[in-house]
């Protein structure tokens, strides 16, 4: 008889203190655990309800798999920024008919068709480099990642409506230093070289990882007269709201909207089984989720990419040859080792079960938050050996077992931009190599840091350029 469903132990930590060491000690925290309680535990961090994080193999592919309409989302702590009618927040029989809806333009072959928008936002970016410049990768990486979102997403091309979006953006993502930095990284990127405090304060904003500890505190988001010290973020976000609306509104009366091929112009042409197109409230919210889930993650990736093959000469000469002739299975390797390696995303997806779920000589009590702990599972040595080597090579082959490679998660929530991302990454990281020297800025590799749920380098991840 199969035991009765009793939560794992876990650390016994009070929540504050979980939420800390899981924000700023990440995954030293997750991994401690791991040592201490094997591949499945609970965490209490911050004033969540208890959650069960898991590494298992076989409770990964249960997750991902099977009847997806008796497992729920657990992506209620994004709920603030998304709004209910978030393609991440609907209940799953909804869900479902929504992706089919909003899949057909991240199909791989529309993609590719965004690699020119990429190549061009990126050579501007490398254009401005000068030998001997120090560049905080992640400030670089974001001014790219927007910019692509806005021109293949968004579909803006009006100059004082990009630069709206832009800042408001900024403003609700990077709260509450969303215009400083926003003010800094364009001194970065105004062609002078700016003041060396300038460069670091704009790095050391791109990634403070205090908001990370208060995403375990969901109350201090909650929308309230007496929450005062988020009161802005509210008016930032329903002025992102308002400019939604006017941007979706003008893109519906576009009359060269069939020529259109930006995500949002597809998205108002789709129209479900029974013919019905999707409401305005439900584009706004997709909308959000796409500027969110899409900017700071492929940004964290790219910037990553830049600090690995900075700190690892081997990689970055045979990645250098690749670039200059165009190996596009070698970068495409590349890009897949970046995403084990540092995983924006380390916790890759949460799962709620309406029944049950046995996990090794546990059972999950139905209605528990289970997630899976992609960083753990990339970190294993018996799937990928010696596994803090920055090794491409292991991606040449063999493609990785099912489950065992997760950074876009899996099943029915996979990540629907995983397409786009690995091709930014790609560009991104194929038009550094080939166009500039990198080399590392400090001793050491750059540590970890959490802003919100996504792991950046901390101080902007700072690169050398080289003569090239
Ligand atoms: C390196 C970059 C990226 C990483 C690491 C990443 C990772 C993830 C992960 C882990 C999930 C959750 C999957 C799950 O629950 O199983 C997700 C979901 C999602 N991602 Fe990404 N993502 C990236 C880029 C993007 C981009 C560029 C877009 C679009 C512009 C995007 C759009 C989405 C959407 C819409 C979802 C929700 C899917 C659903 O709930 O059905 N992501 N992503």
């Amino acid at each position: 008889m199969s035991a009765a469903p009793e939560l794992p132990p876990g650390p016994r930590l009070p929540g504050p203190a979980q939420a800390l060491l899981w924000g700023l000690r990440y995954p030293e925290f997750t991994r401690a655990a791991h040592r201490r309680f094997g591949t499945t535990f609970t965490v209490r961090p911050g004033t969540m309800p208890p959650a069960v994080l898991t590494s298992d193999p076989d409770a990964t592919r249960r997750l991902f798999t099977g009847d997806p309409l008796g497992k729920r989302h657990g992506n209620d702590v994004v709920r603030p920024l998304l709004d209910d009618r978030s393609l991440m927040l609907l209940e799953p029989a909804e869900h479902l008919a929504r992706r089919k809806l909003l899949l057909p333009p991240f199909h791989g072959e529309r993609v590719r068709g965004y690699a020119a928008t990429m190549q061009r936002l990126m050579d501007r970016e490398v254009e401005r480099w000068r030998a001997g410049d120090t560049v905080a990768m992640l400030t670089v990486a974001q001014n790219v990642t927007i910019e692509v979102i806005l021109d293949a997403v968004l579909g803006v091309t009006d100059a004082e409506t990009r630069r709206r979006f832009r800042r408001l953006v900024d403003d609700l993502l990077f709260y509450p230093l969303g215009t400083l930095r926003l003010r800094l990284s364009e001194r970065l990127s105004s062609g002078i070289t700016p003041p060396r405090r300038f460069r670091e304060a704009a790095a050391f904003a791109a990634s403070l990882p205090t908001p990370a500890v208060m995403t375990y505190f969901p109350e201090t988001k909650r929308r309230s007269a007496l929450n005062f010290a988020i009161l802005r973020w509210w008016k930032h976000h329903g002025r992102l709201h308002a400019l939604l609306d006017e941007h979706i509104a003008a893109t519906r009366a576009d009359p060269r909207l069939a020529e259109r091929d930006d995500i949002l112009a597809m998205l108002v042409q789709a129209r479900d089984e029974d013919g019905d197109a999707l409401s305005g409230e439900d584009l706004r919210n997709d909308l959000i989720t796409l500027i969110a889930a899409g900017h700071e993650t492929t940004a964290a990736a790219i910037a990553w990419g830049g600090v690995l093959l900075a700190h690892n000469p081997a990689v970055r000469e045979r990645a250098t040859v690749a670039a200059r002739e165009h190996d596009d299975q070698y970068l495409g390797a590349l890009v897949k080792e970046v995403l084990r390696i540092r995983s924006p995303i380390p916790i890759a997806a949460g799962r709620v079960l309406d029944e049950p779920f046995p996990i090794g000589p546990h059972v999950v009590p139905p209605g528990t938050l289970v997630l899976i702990d992609a960083w753990a599972i990339h970190h294993d040595p018996e799937l990928y050996p010696d596994p803090e080597r920055f090794e491409p090579e292991r991606f040449l082959g063999e493609p990785p077992a099912p489950y065992t490679w997760l950074p876009f998660g899996g099943g029915a929530h996979r990540c629907l931009g995983s397409s786009l991302a690995e091709l930014e990454i790609k560009v991104g990281l194929g038009t550094i190599l080939r166009r500039t020297g990198i080399e590392p800025a400090d001793r050491e590799l750059t540590p970890r840091a959490r802003r919100g749920v996504v792991v950046v380098p901390y101080g902007g991840g700072r690169v050398r350029i080289g003569a090239g």
